[in-house]
């Protein structure tokens, strides 16, 4: 997520208590999962600078079982295994869709991504059309674009691939096609007063984790500001899990993806919504993400390492989906505004500042790390070093001036709010300062 971070507005949304989740299919559609294809053998590990943990490993979650599987989680159908996008048609047909807008953007369509979804859909009947001008950070005028292509196309379901930008947009997308109106209208949560279309979403980075959210993150095309959208029904139907897809991400966006997912399970683990589902969700994402991150940098074609990356993604996802997120990507933002710092280049600048200051007052065992929270902010620093992201503010090319004005900003986005302990302006000038 790039932006739980988003919103000025500020009224934290309230959970339902009783969210009106689509029903989970009763039974795995063996039609769509076809035989699975032979796992590939996993490769030496790389050499990755041991951490804590290795000293007391748990038992590793095995995320490339050999074949494919199907499960309800958090209320989302996912589908996952090597090859799994060959199934789209197919789970498009179960949600009962005939005419399919397939949203993504140019990198992915390159890619050869978004043209494989069409031909999965066209081969079960299915008429498909591309809408590919998604770009980075997906503002209100690419998604009315994309409502206008929607309704020329007069789609019945949506299907978004890519990375969040393009996940986003299906979402905004679907808001605005079935509901009317402007993306400002369903700032905040549970502005959509008609029935969206079905969706499905397929990442193509392990990342933001926008496949299992309920949120789209929208900027303004006048000003750039981000706004949080969500909508219970915006969340994906199904979500297809295809470590495939990751073997062509360019190295530069895996990483960044990879440490803003590592990110997500460390700050959802603590944040002040925090409970016992998100914590088994974030400790999960951990423990699939932390030990593969450098192995898929290395080596994106290793399927085991791939899909455990994505699932560790997933699983992130869901758990803000559960909870929420941090100071880490409360500062996030700023930087990413006013600097132009990718939004995981951006977390992991902050994260370990954030980790280190929260450490002081919360416990972060839960992850499975067997260290305190200065040894996981050393490992933290360790990943980030040996992905190739930037280890400063400073080396980020950011001002010192500017570090007062950011503060300011930080203490105004959403995600500040959930952090564990109390993160007002001072305190966010004090992180930057730490990170500095
Ligand atoms: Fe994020």
């Amino acid at each position: 997520m790039n932006g739980a971070a988003a919103p000025a507005a500020p009224a934290v949304p309230a959970t339902p208590a009783t969210p009106a989740v689509p029903a989970a299919p009763a039974a795995p559609a063996t039609s769509a999962v076809p035989a699975a294809p032979a796992v590939p053998a996993v490769p030496a590990a790389p050499a990755v600078p041991a951490g804590p943990m290795a000293a007391n490993p748990p038992a590793p979650i095995a995320a490339a079982a050999p074949g494919k599987w199907r499960a309800a989680v958090g209320g989302v159908d996912v589908v996952c295994g090597l090859g799994a996008l060959a199934d789209l048609g197919d789970l498009a047909r179960e949600l009962g869709g005939r005419r399919v807008l397939v949203v993504s953007d140019p990198g992915v369509r390159a890619a050869g991504h978004a043209d494989r979804a069409s031909e999965a859909l066209a081969a079960a009947g299915l008429a498909p059309q591309v809408f590919d001008a998604v770009g980075e950070n997906p503002t209100t005028l690419e998604v009315e674009a994309g409502r206008d292509a929607a309704a020329g196309w007069r789609a019945d379901l949506l299907v978004g691939v890519g990375g969040g930008s393009a996940m986003d947009c299906a979402k905004g997308i679907n808001l605005l096609l079935t509901n009317g109106g402007s993306m400002e209208d369903y700032r905040g949560f549970g502005r959509a007063a008609r029935p969206l279309l079905p969706a499905i979403g397929i990442p193509a980075t392990a990342g933001t984790g926008s496949e299992a959210q309920s949120y789209a993150l929208i900027s303004r095309a006048e000003t750039h500001e981000k706004m949080a959208c969500g909508d219970r029904q915006a969340r994906f139907r199904t979500v297809v899990l295809d470590a495939a897809l990751l073997a062509s991400t360019p190295r530069r966006v895996a990483a960044a993806a990879g440490i803003d997912a590592i990110a997500h399970a460390v700050e959802s683990l603590v944040c002040r919504r925090a409970n016992p589902v998100s914590r088994l969700l974030s400790r999960a994402a951990w423990q699939l993400l932390e030990p593969n991150f450098l192995g898929h940098l290395a080596a994106p074609a290793d399927a085991a390492a791939a899909a455990a990356m994505l699932l560790g993604a997933h699983l992130a996802g869901a758990a803000i989906e559960a909870s929420m997120l941090g100071a880490a990507h409360a500062c996030a933002n700023p930087l990413t505004a006013r600097h132009g710092i990718a939004h995981g280049a951006a977390v992991a600048l902050m994260l370990p500042a954030v980790v280190r200051w929260n450490g002081e007052v919360v416990s972060y065992a839960e992850l499975g790390f067997a260290g305190s929270a200065e040894q996981l902010a050393a490992r933290l620093e360790a990943l980030r070093a040996a992905a190739g992201l930037p280890a400063t503010l400073r080396e980020a090319g950011v001002e010192a001036a500017a570090l007062g004005g950011m503060a300011r900003e930080a203490a105004r986005q959403w995600t500040a709010g959930f952090n564990p302990r109390a993160a007002g302006e001072p305190d966010l000038l004090r992180l930057y300062e730490l990170a500095y």
